[in-house]
């Protein structure tokens, strides 16, 4: 049983320099080729379940679904709800045994953010489980606008909510397809000397290989979530498995294609954020 909460996690990876990917799933395929990857490479792997795995599996489910890999695993899983949308969400994530939520509150105003984050924080450690919260807004690939997290409102929304990560904005954007400009690494550091808390960069995927590298050893960024370089893996590999055999209609047969495409992504993805 290697059950792990965010904090469990974290906590080595900022003493040590180095960071944990918080990989996006969307079912049981990807879920368990990321756990084969990270142990692999022998590193915790965080298994984030999403709004959009959330519309597609019940949240029990996927809490089952995350707790009996982290069971038959050899290193650490923490099992995070990505994205909780409002307090009742992040509640019932917690009583389906999740170990870990964000509270997404980027689109209040600061003090909503803080007073809703920090009533989610302790309902959180109540459970024995951890909360990553968010400030400034992380935007969109062709969509809203991301609004740069300033590290003066950084450290107030810290100290407000006692959260365990702080997902941050500083020119990432969710959903890119191919890696972009890369982070504004002064805004970065300004962040990290203001705050004592393990950083979160959400839309890993947009983020060059080699700055995650850096950042992961260099700066209090202790966590890269990372979906749509995952997804685009198993989307190629699913289309390739089923286009090989047109006659072929077993989806386990199919499916089983894309688990060492996809383990073999991930593993790519964990062996970037190591210790030097
Ligand atoms: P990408 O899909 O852009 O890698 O972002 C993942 C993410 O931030 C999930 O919260």
């Amino acid at each position: 049983m290697t059950l792990a909460t965010l904090s469990d996690v974290l906590a080595p990876a900022f003493r040590d320099g180095y960071a944990v990917a918080g990989l996006v799933c969307l079912g049981w395929e990807d879920a368990r080729a990321y756990v084969a990857a990270a142990e692999a490479e022998g590193v915790p792997v965080i298994l984030q379940a999403g709004p959009s795995c959330r519309a597609h599996t019940p949240l029990p489910v996927l809490a089952a679904m995350f707790r009996t890999l982290a069971e038959g695993a050899s290193v650490p899983v923490v099992a995070h709800l990505d994205h909780g949308n409002d307090v009742a969400e992040c509640r019932a994530a917690l009583d389906c045994g999740f170990t870990s939520v964000m509270f997404d509150g980027s689109r209040m105003p600061f003090a909503d953010n803080v007073a809703a984050t920090a009533e989610v924080v302790r309902m959180a450690h109540a459970a024995g489980a951890s909360c990553e919260g968010e400030i400034g807004f992380v935007g969109y690939a062709g969509g809203e606008a991301s609004l740069g997290t300033d590290p003066d409102e950084a450290a107030r929304f810290a100290e407000g909510t006692g959260v365990d990560a702080l997902a941050v904005s500083v020119g990432n954007v969710h959903l890119q397809r191919s890696a972009g400009a890369g982070l504004d690494e002064a805004r970065l550091a300004a962040i990290g000397a203001a705050t004592a808390v393990p950083l979160v960069i959400h839309g890993g995927s947009g983020v060059p290989a080699a700055q995650r590298t850096a950042l992961a050893r260099g700066t209090s960024v202790c966590k890269f979530n990372v979906g749509t370089e995952l997804r685009q893996v198993f989307g190629e590999s699913l289309r390739a498995a089923v286009l090989r055999d047109p006659d072929r209609f077993d989806r386990v047969a199919i499916l089983s294609e894309t688990h060492a495409p996809v383990a073999e992504a991930a593993r790519r993805v964990l062996a970037a954020l190591k210790p030097a």
